[in-house]
């Protein structure tokens, strides 16, 4: 069987660009609130043939340090909001909107993304994330997050409750039949009536079953119970890539075994690292626009990034002596991956605070021309590393405009990358089956 084609997301975090001070060289950073600069982004990617876009979000302003409100750019638009508008302007390109199933309700987001999927014709699709900051907590009425098992916990019933209010209509429920006068077949509808840990939700949705029956899902999760949830219901995953080839085929392995172990097929659930690159005409060149970026950023902000990933206030050390920490992997609250790849990182040399947020800063990108760029995918994709990627683009719009001119064609020529696209619907655009209904046989 042959391997399904090179897949493209691209992505979205803060407004300006991946690089959280990206805004100070792109596009006018007031732009961000109008729809135009989105629709820019859209039709740009759509000319690469990028499978879908991907809005990230969080439910807060980032001010737990002064920097962040000072520097950062941690204002954007609402996913499901911009998507909507963004599928009336598109004809191909998914729609990918975050979903924290820790501050939402699945019949709210069953009802939004069933909506997105009909008003774009099958092109909706979540990225679920179960919220990792004490910040949006307080948004929800709490003083702290939920301690981490119980968050993946209810993101694995939230998955399990939206599923089945898709699956509440068959498919052909609704028969609009205007001569005798009858709209829907009750004989086709299965009220949920679910009642679970997290959950009561009886159901029905008050919307048909979607376009693609159930959008796509994709997640994130990169610590034990992160990727459990992931082999069981994700059809595709964002990892942070970056490393070695051999530790990104270790991670690429580890996805496939569990959605196998999970009875689905390997295919099912693609691995999609992270790629942020900085794209030079040479080497050189590349090396400077870095750089110029990084120069941009004041210290300040790389400290209080390190800081943030760390769940400390790291305000009164030093930043020339050398860093040492007290990991506690057990009793951390926040993302685990993230402070666990920290930990690795001062376990291999000596960093001072300076260097270590520096090179935490540094590690996002990856820096080249776009012939050792390609080349860098290229491996990636054929030596089982990646099914494909999600391009988080660390200043825009540039970044994505010279990655479709100059990446895409090397990946096509190199006959890898689709030179059009494969359906309609992003299940179609990503390989994947459209899933029957549970009560459809
Ligand atoms: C490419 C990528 C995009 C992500 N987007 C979001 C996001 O939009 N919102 C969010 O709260 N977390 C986001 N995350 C964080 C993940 O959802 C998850 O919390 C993180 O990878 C840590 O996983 P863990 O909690 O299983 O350790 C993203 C992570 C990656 C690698």
């Amino acid at each position: 069987m042959s391997r399904p084609p090179l897949v493209f997301a691209a992505g979205v975090f803060y407004p300006g660009g991946e690089h959280i001070t990206g805004w100070r060289s792109g596009a006018d950073a007031s732009s961000y609130l109008d729809l135009d600069y989105w629709t820019r982004f859209a039709q740009t990617a759509e000319s690469g043939r990028f499978a879908t876009l991907f809005l990230a979000d969080e439910l807060y302003v980032w001010d737990r340090f002064r920097s962040g409100i000072e520097h950062g750019t941690n204002v954007r638009l609402e996913p499901f909001t911009l998507l909507s508008a963004l599928s009336q302007l598109t004809t191909k390109i998914g729609l990918a909107a975050t979903v924290s199933t820790t501050y939402n309700e699945p019949y709210h987001v069953a009802r939004k993304l069933a909506s997105l999927d009909h008003l774009s014709h099958g092109r909706a699709a979540w990225n679920l994330v179960t919220s990792a900051s004490d910040e949006e907590a307080r948004n929800f009425g709490r003083d702290t997050h939920l301690d981490h098992g119980i968050r993946y916990e209810r993101g694995a019933e939230f998955v399990d409750v939206v599923n089945g209010l898709w699956d509440g209509w068959d498919d052909d429920a609704f028969v609009f039949d205007k001569s005798s006068g009858r709209y829907a077949d009750r004989s086709k509808l299965h009220v949920l009536e679910h009642r679970g840990e997290h959950f009561a939700v009886r159901g029905p949705l008050n919307i048909p079953r979607p376009v693609q029956g159930h959008p796509p899902l994709f997640q994130a999760g990169a610590s034990e119970a992160g990727r459990a949830l992931a082999g069981r219901t994700a059809d595709a995953v964002f990892t942070l890539g970056g490393g070695s080839l051999a530790s990104g085929q270790k991670l690429y392995d580890d996805y496939k075994r569990r959605a196998l172990a999970a009875g689905r097929g390997a295919d099912d659930l693609k691995v999609l690292p992270w790629f942020s690159p900085i794209i030079g005409d040479t080497e050189a060149d590349a090396e400077e626009r870095f750089r110029e970026l990084a120069e941009l950023t004041p210290e300040r902000v790389q400290v209080d990034l390190l800081a943030h990933y760390l769940g400390v206030d790291l305000g009164e050390r030093d930043v020339d002596e050398t860093f040492t920490f007290d990991f506690d992997h057990e009793g951390f609250n926040q993302s685990k991956s993230g402070y666990k790849a920290i930990a690795d990182l001062l376990a291999q040399r000596p960093y001072t605070l300076r260097e270590l947020a520096w090179e935490v800063l540094r590690r996002r990108f990856t820096v080249g021309t776009p012939d050792t760029l390609a080349a860098h995918l290229i491996e990636r994709y054929e030596n089982g590393a990646a099914d494909g990627f999600i391009l988080m683009a660390p200043t825009l719009p540039d970044t994505l405009t010279r990655f479709v001119e100059h990446i895409v064609p090397r990946l096509t020529d190199h006959g890898i990358y689709p030179g059009e696209y494969a359906g309609d619907t992003l299940r179609e655009n990503l390989g994947l089956a459209r899933p029957a209904g549970r009560y459809a046989a």
